[in-house]
């Protein structure tokens, strides 16, 4: 009887190591995407990763804030895998927060500059910030080698349309010129920058993009995927008419070269499926997806050899990217310099 009841035991410890061994690759034959970009063409893009890989990406779609406060405040019991969000500062932030774990994968270091990477978190996407101008209303000559320091000149009183200073690209933005101006200069460069201000900033960045179209404004500061955006059609015909008025203008050619923020991803530090997280952003950085993502937002691909459609030919790739300064000062300064903003008077 005892050793009978001892078999039993046996035969059920047996029985349950069979179940979790056998039902574990079909667990672990997905990813919870905790995703920040709202695009359907991404959405469509992570099916054909399922199709190659057999691995499932669910999507919790949600603001980085958001996302990242669930993560933090989920701690171990986490089913988030991957956090993929636009911004430097968003990566950074949640970096602090402690959330990612290290990649470590020479894929991705082989593909990737050093600039667009570091420990916990990848670029995805590249975007460059610059200026728009309408050449029938201003010259190109006026424009052609400005920086974003000239910005705060008095030729441009009532001239700039941006959106406002709680948007997380003007911080990024504004961060970098205190890492390299100070935050003294840049104090008194914000003030007269802000008096440059050609309305109340209001509206997002193609809103920017119509004020300069429609002559109300002579400079938009606007990431250059709004305007291919506007430029394709999938914001209407006025949109597409307006931005074929504009040109763009990408600042500081003439020395550390146009400000540059990504869209990235890391993989979550209690993340239950690491290697399929890592197969994942390693998937995002192959041609054929970059080529997909690109196409579809109009971002610059974070690796060489991508071939781009017309309209992101048409902004412009050869250009002069700033890529000396580490994309982590953009969150390290960002509260500070959200602060300076909003003492130089930008709403
Ligand atoms: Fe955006």
């Amino acid at each position: 009887m005892i050793n009978n009841n001892y078999h039993y035991h046996n035969m059920t410890r047996l029985l349950i190591t069979l179940i979790i061994f056998f039902s574990h690759p079909v667990i672990s034959k997905e990813i919870n995407l905790f995703t920040s970009r709202h695009y359907d063409s991404d959405f469509k893009l992570y099916k054909k990763f399922t199709q190659k890989t057999g691995i499932k990406v669910n999507i919790i779609n949600g603001k980085s804030k958001v996302l990242e406060k669930r993560i933090y405040e989920e701690g171990k019991n986490s089913k988030a895998d991957v956090l993929f969000l636009a911004d430097a500062g968003a990566l950074y932030s949640a970096q602090k927060k402690n959330l990612f774990t290290k990649i470590e994968s020479k894929k991705i270091n082989n593909k990737l500059p050093k600039n667009l990477r570091n420990d916990f978190w990848i670029a995805i996407t590249k975007r460059a910030r610059v200026l728009f101008y309408n050449p029938e209303k201003i010259n190109k000559k006026d424009v052609q080698n400005i920086s974003y320091e000239d910005l705060s000149n008095k030729k441009w009183k009532n001239s700039i349309a941006i959106r406002q200073a709680n948007n997380i690209y003007n911080q990024s933005l504004i961060a970098s010129l205190l890492e390299y101006n100070g935050p003294k200069n840049t104090f008194i460069w914000l003030k007269d920058f802000v008096n440059n201000f050609v309305r109340s900033p209001q509206g997002n960045d193609r809103a920017q993009i119509l004020l300069v179209a429609s002559g109300e404004a002579k400079l938009a500061i606007a990431n250059t995927y709004y305007y291919a955006l506007m430029l394709s059609g999938k914001k209407g015909d006025n949109q597409k008419k307006a931005a074929e008025k504009v040109k763009p203008i990408f600042p500081n050619q003439n020395n550390r070269g146009t400000h540059i923020n990504i869209s990235g991803a890391g993989i979550l530090k209690n993340s239950p499926n690491k290697k399929n997280s890592l197969k994942f952003i390693e998937f995002l950085l192959t041609n054929e997806a970059q080529t997909h993502i690109c196409n579809n937002s109009f971002e610059f691909p974070v690796i060489d050899n991508v071939k781009t459609n017309s309209f992101i030919d048409k902004i412009g790739k050869n250009f002069k990217e700033d890529n000396t300064i580490s994309l982590s000062i953009y969150g390290e300064r960002q509260t500070e310099a959200f602060k300076l903003m909003k003492k130089a008077g930008w709403n």
